[in-house]
């Protein structure tokens, strides 16, 4: 392998760097060699390095994609790296962080009541959307309700309802995605740090944001093939109709409707209904629109199978800069744990299982559900064992090896879930 000096005032996107004029670890890059995606990287690189060392043309491999391991280690790096770490100093400084949350409950503990709260959740989202349909107002008692003790379980134990958002039903998109924006927006803030009332407002906005698809028709939303641009102005139009729908609501605070009003904009400007860009999207639109987009990628729709939840997560990693804010995306990996749960996963031992719970401070050691045998037997009974202390044979650490996807080997994830409900 061949490398050449560079000026940083030479680099250009699609250049690999090999080496830096300056330790690796004082800098925020994740990767100790990477290629140039995107300008921000090249202004990112002026600010922190006079020159570099770049692979030469003639020797210049396009490199494999990060590995899940990879990612995994990046990600347990950048939590040490904190205060180094520019983009994360800019999230860690925005006026609405506040120091993070510790589980009050074990997942045992929270399970039950989080239940009963996503049964509760789902009937009033269908009662809201019937509303909608029919014209009438939004029962905005009923929502903040029902979101001030979804926020409550959250801040208690935020796996527990996160076990609900894994049920996943096509024929209840709208109804089942929102509720699932909601949770998700509930831990990713929670991890975060938002307190209480921003918490509120952020899961009144999540569970709300998508209302105005009842004034889309449903052949547009599941239409299977491509859109004509009328289709699309249609369905892009559930946006502005959302957001009326709030606003003329009584008692739907107004940062709760930046969700429903900004979670389709992109970080690059690309996005819609405005074409915000950067900053202007305001944190809880970002917020809005990174969940949002993790849940619709990570669903089956009629137009396409959903992929498992760490495809998904190593997408919107390559996504940041152009479409999400890239320090935000990296705090929604570390919250997410890279192996979110019900992630299938085979171990080093050879055996393959369901992720069950995340582990918050050894994010790569999770508990795991085992359900096939190396020699693809099942495992006799429910077996859940926790990596942070379970051996390979020969007495190696227990690693998880890969991620496969959901479905593989006819492993439904829902039914290793420490819950026993109907989707
Ligand atoms: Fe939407």
């Amino acid at each position: 392998m061949t490398t050449k000096k560079l000026d940083v005032q030479e680099l250009k996107i699609g250049m690999y760097v090999r080496e830096l004029d300056r330790p690796w670890r004082e800098t925020p890059f994740l990767f100790q060699g990477f290629e140039i995606s995107s300008q921000d990287e090249v202004l990112e690189l002026r600010r922190y390095c006079q020159h570099v060392y770049i692979d030469t043309p003639e020797t210049y491999q396009k490199p494999a994609p990060r590995t899940p391991a990879e990612l995994a280690v990046a990600a347990e790096q950048l939590r040490h790296k904190k205060a180094e770490h520019n983009l994360l100093i800019e999230v860690a400084s925005h006026p609405l962080l506040k120091p993070v949350y510790h589980d009050q409950n074990r997942l045992e503990q929270e399970i039950e009541t989080a239940g009963e709260l996503y049964h509760e959740t789902r009937e009033l989202v269908n009662a809201l959307m019937e509303d909608v349909r029919l014209g009438k107002n939004i029962n905005s008692l009923g929502a903040k309700r029902v979101v001030s003790e979804l926020v409550e379980s959250v801040i208690r134990n935020p796996d527990a309802l996160s076990v609900f958002a894994q049920l996943k039903k096509k024929d209840e998109y709208t109804a089942q995605h929102s509720m699932r924006v909601c949770i998700l927006a509930l831990s990713f803030g929670r991890h975060l740090g938002l307190d209480r009332d921003e918490l509120n407002l952020l899961g009144i906005g999540a569970l709300l944001h998508d209302i105005g698809k009842m004034k889309v028709p449903n052949e547009i939303l599941n239409k299977p093939g491509a859109l004509s641009d009328y289709e699309y102005a249609l369905m892009k139009s559930h946006v502005p109709r959302g957001v009326e729908i709030l606003d003329n609501s009584s008692g739907i605070p107004r940062p709760a409707i930046e969700v429903a009003r900004c979670h389709h904009e992109r970080y690059s400007g690309s996005g819609y209904i405005s074409g915000l860009k950067g900053d202007h999207i305001g944190l809880f639109g970002m917020i809005g629109g990174i969940v949002d987009c993790y849940d619709a990628i990570s669903s089956d729709r009629a137009y396409h199978t959903g992929m498992s939840a760490h495809a998904a997560l190593k997408k919107m990693y390559e996504w940041r800069h152009r479409d999400f804010h890239p320090g935000l995306v990296e705090q929604f990996i570390q919250c997410m744990g890279i192996y979110p749960i019900g992630s299938v996963v085979e171990l080093n031992t050879g055996e393959i299982g369901v992720v069950v719970t995340m582990n918050r401070v050894r994010r790569l050691k999770p508990r795991v559900a085992l359900v096939l045998q190396p020699d693809f037997y099942p495992v006799p009974g429910a077996m859940t064992v926790d990596l942070a202390d379970y051996k390979t044979r020969d007495g190696r650490p227990c690693e998880i090896d890969r991620v496969l996807e959901p479905g593989v080997y006819g492993i439904n994830p829902v039914n290793h879930l420490p819950v026993n409900v109907a989707a």
